[in-house]
């Protein structure tokens, strides 16, 4: 009987641990939600499956944008609305970020 409380009490304690780590963790995403726009945050989150952190992965045909010649409003729209294998953002991002991260695009040539 004693091991049985003894492990309620350790199982209770993990949870209790846990889920102080989740409402830690939700509480830091919303408080990031009203910091500004990140263009590298959201091109790490979504981008980098494809175009690699360094924007040279290529992967599934994905452009090389340390040799893209696209202007901003050109990034803009194939992010917005999607080219072939990429699809589009605009469900998910809104028109602020899609800017933010086509800038970051660019900033991945130097
Ligand atoms: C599923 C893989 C995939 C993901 C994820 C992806 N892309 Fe792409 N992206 C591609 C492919 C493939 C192309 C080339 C399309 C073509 O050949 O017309 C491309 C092309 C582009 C282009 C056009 C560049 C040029 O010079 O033509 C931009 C800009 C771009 N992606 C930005 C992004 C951004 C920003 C994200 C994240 C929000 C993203 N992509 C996520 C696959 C992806």
């Amino acid at each position: 009987m004693k091991k049985l409380i003894f492990f309620l009490f350790l199982a209770l304690s993990i949870w209790a641990c846990s889920s102080t780590t989740e409402k830690g963790s939700t509480h830091s995403s919303t408080s990031s939600s009203a910091k500004p726009i990140s263009g590298s945050r959201i091109y790490t989150q979504l981008c980098t499956q494809c175009h690699g952190a360094k924007g040279d992965l290529e992967l599934n045909g994905a452009t090389n944008f340390k040799k893209s010649e696209l202007s901003l409003e050109e990034r803009i729209d194939v992010i917005t609305n999607g080219r072939k294998t990429m699809l589009p953002y605009k469900g998910q991002l809104n028109a602020a970020k899609i800017k933010a991260v086509a800038k970051y695009t660019m900033e991945l040539k130097k």
